[in-house]
């Protein structure tokens, strides 16, 4: 086992070093950088009406994120838990597209909301890790996202390269005007993460925050799936609670938890109109006496109402969400090793959940 972890001490660290080398992998023989045009060939001919993104855990976080990229274009799409689709399957029109976002292709509850979408006679798409999953057997179409094996129960790798097949179904099914700069801002993600795990200080800021009462994450719009999966991944490994908003909630009741025992760690990115909105929410817990954290690209001022910064490299906006999530995977690992937790394998979960 020693040897299967290459000299780390978890799994889970592993597998956030390997994310630069996954995300290659993901993109290769997909992207064409003079063109800015996707290519997948089991995608091809897709031309979905509206779509409909079915997944659960870290994977509907990936799923929140897709949804919102089709609707940027103008598709119709909408992200739902799978555990929720089937007490209300929501209508669909004809030509329209299911998709599955699982890690494992074994979740039954995704498994579920699929198996409805079919019986619907709907189309269907799995977006999933594993070849031969059962997701990918009974879908009618796969996007594998090859990140290759995912032991740590904790999702990591999987998650970005979610987020990047996420930004190539947009790719497939909906172009813009700028998709030469998304293939691009996709050509240097890998050097990216790698350049952020190469200089962080996310175990600087874990262990300052360590005894912490609690956690809260923020983020808008691209942002926001991150604020829910950096929540996510600090609850589930490190047994603290921890809860992740679109920033724009914070004064609609979570504000009343914040406090001088409960960093705020708030993700921004460029210098429009959603960055001013969050850093204005930042001084609103800053002056809570919250510790702040800003995940920033320094464009805007976030940082200087912060009380750590966590650094990313500027890029497009739709890329941007994969460098600030490693940088909350890094700070969880790190206070979870800090006390002492089991990061493989977290009390009470599993890696893969195929019951109801
Ligand atoms: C994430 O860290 C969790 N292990 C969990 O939320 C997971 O993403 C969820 O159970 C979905 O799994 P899947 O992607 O294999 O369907």
């Amino acid at each position: 086992e020693e040897t299967a972890k290459s000299g780390y001490d978890h799994y889970m660290l592993k597998e956030i070093h390997e994310q630069p080398r996954a995300l290659r992998k993901c993109l290769r023989g997909r992207v064409d950088e003079l063109t800015g045009s996707v290519e997948v060939e089991s995608l091809a001919g897709l031309d979905p009406e509206s779509v409909q993104f079915v997944a659960c855990g870290t994977s509907y976080h990936a799923a929140l994120f897709g949804a919102r990229l089709l609707r940027e274009s103008g598709v119709h799409a909408q992200a739902f838990l799978a555990s929720e689709y089937a007490t209300a399957p929501p209508p669909i029109s004809d030509g329209g597209l299911v998709v599955g976002v699982t890690q494992s292709g074994e979740t039954a509850d995704t498994l579920a909301a699929l198996r409805e979408a079919r019986r619907r006679g709907v189309e269907t798409l799995a977006m999933t890790n594993v070849v031969g999953s059962t997701a990918a057997r009974e879908c009618d179409r796969t996007l594998f996202i090859r990140a290759g094996p995912e032991i740590g129960v904790a999702a990591t790798k999987t998650f970005s390269s979610q987020v990047v097949a996420a930004n190539l179904l947009a790719g497939v099914v909906a172009s813009g005007d700028d998709a030469r700069e998304i293939v691009e801002a996709l050509r240097d993600l890998p050097g990216q993460v790698q350049a952020i795990l190469d200089d962080t200080r996310a175990a600087k800021v874990a262990e300052t925050y360590v005894d912490s009462e609690g956690y809260f994450f923020v983020g808008r719009g691209h942002h926001y799936p991150v604020a829910l999966e950096g929540a996510l991944k600090m609850k589930e490994i490190t047994y603290k609670h921890a809860e992740g908003f679109p920033a724009g909630e914070l004064k609609h009741g979570p504000l009343a938890l914040v406090t001088d025992e409960t960093p705020v760690f708030a993700v921004v990115t460029g210098d429009g109109p959603e960055a001013t909105k969050t850093v204005g929410n930042v001084k609103e817990v800053e002056a809570r006496d919250a510790p702040v954290v800003a995940v920033t690209d320094g464009a805007s001022d976030a940082g200087r109402f912060a009380d750590a910064v966590l650094e990313i490299p500027e890029t497009h906006p739709r890329v941007a969400p994969v460098l600030a999530n490693v940088q909350l995977q890094l700070v969880a690992y790190h206070v979870a090793k800090r006390l002492g937790r089991s990061i493989d394998k977290p009390r009470n979960l599993a890696k893969s959940v195929t019951v109801e």
